[in-house]
């Protein structure tokens, strides 16, 4: 059982960075010279994805345009002789992989999200990436480790991180046996508990590897927390059929979907950046 696929939920709203994402996509906003979605892209590719499945809304059109050819702007890079630039282009899909698209019509939530992505991935294990957390793994991709241990244990694989009690209602929080463990099997799971209602200080975090059973699930699963269809509920209900493990992977996640998350991805980001890093750190240093 090998994980190709990829669906990356891209069909939200973005209210939280309004006006910024009236008309361009939160998954377009740059962390510096590279949009949210091309890292999550990035990411599932180095993990051995070659299938990516976007869902989409009318209003994401330049996602689709962002991995498509640009035949404009290639041939006139390559009449300049600005071959590195077009080589880079050239390379934001990578050869072998293929992207698909298919609409969401209404946003009803990352759960019905997911459930939009059922024709294309019919019975196989697959992997879903939001795009605004955005995780540096360092030399392994957050995706590349979810992988191995989905290799070992033949199960869904949830990425979880630490969060602080007061911010479990901003998360899915699993309940596990031994919170100490990288990788745990989860006993039960629940959207954004009030703190004192939380079982575990483990907030799920925007990268999964699910199997197929997970549609019938989401198929039965009514309007939860927020109105939404919660792809934490269907989880839950699968973990009445399946094992599902958590998985604390090492590297650091970036929540972008936040104004200050952000901004600190994009300081973190210009830091390492090779023709950024130093002139940006002066840059900082006048600030503070
Ligand atoms: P979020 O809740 O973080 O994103 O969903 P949002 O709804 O776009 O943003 P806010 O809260 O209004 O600021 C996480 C991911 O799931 C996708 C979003 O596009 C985002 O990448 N999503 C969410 C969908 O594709 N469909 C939905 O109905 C909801």
């Amino acid at each position: 059982m090998r994980v190709t696929k990829a669906v990356f939920p891209v069909a939200g709203l973005g209210t939280r960075f309004l006006p910024a994402t009236k008309a361009n996509p939160k998954e377009m906003m740059p962390i510096v010279d590279k949009p949210l979605i091309q890292y999550a892209v990035e990411e599932a590719v180095k993990a051995g994805i070659t299938e990516l499945i976007f869902v989409t809304n009318s209003s994401k059109r330049a996602i689709e345009d962002h991995f498509d050819s640009n035949y404009e702007l290639e041939s006139s890079l390559l009449e300049r002789g600005k071959h590195e630039l077009l080589e880079m282009v050239r390379g934001i899909l990578p050869e072998g992989v293929s992207c698909a698209y298919i609409r969401q019509k209404s946003p009803q939530g990352l759960g019905h999200a997911v459930l939009c992505a059922k024709q294309l991935i019919l019975n196989e294990p697959f992997a879903v990436l939001l795009a605004d957390d955005l995780i540096d793994g360092g030399d392994s991709s957050c995706m590349q480790q979810m992988v191995s241990v989905f290799q070992q244990s033949k199960s869904s694989v949830i990425a979880v991180q630490q969060i602080a009690t007061s911010e479990t209602k901003k998360y899915g929080v699993v309940d596990v046996g031994n919170q100490k463990e990288k990788v745990t099997k989860i006993l039960g799971i629940v959207e954004k508990p009030q703190p004192d209602k939380a079982p575990s200080n483990l907030g799920v975090v925007g990268r999964y590897i699910l199997t197929p059973k997970i549609f019938s699930l989401l198929e039965q699963t009514t309007h939860g927390s927020g109105g939404e269809i919660q792809l934490t509920d269907a989880i839950a209900k699968l973990l009445q059929f399946e094992s599902v493990h958590a998985l604390q992977f090492e590297g650091k996640r970036y929540d972008c979907g936040t104004k200050l998350g952000y901004l600190e991805a994009t300081i973190a980001y210009a830091l390492k950046h090779p023709e950024l890093a130093d002139d940006f750190r002066l840059c900082l240093q006048g600030f503070v």
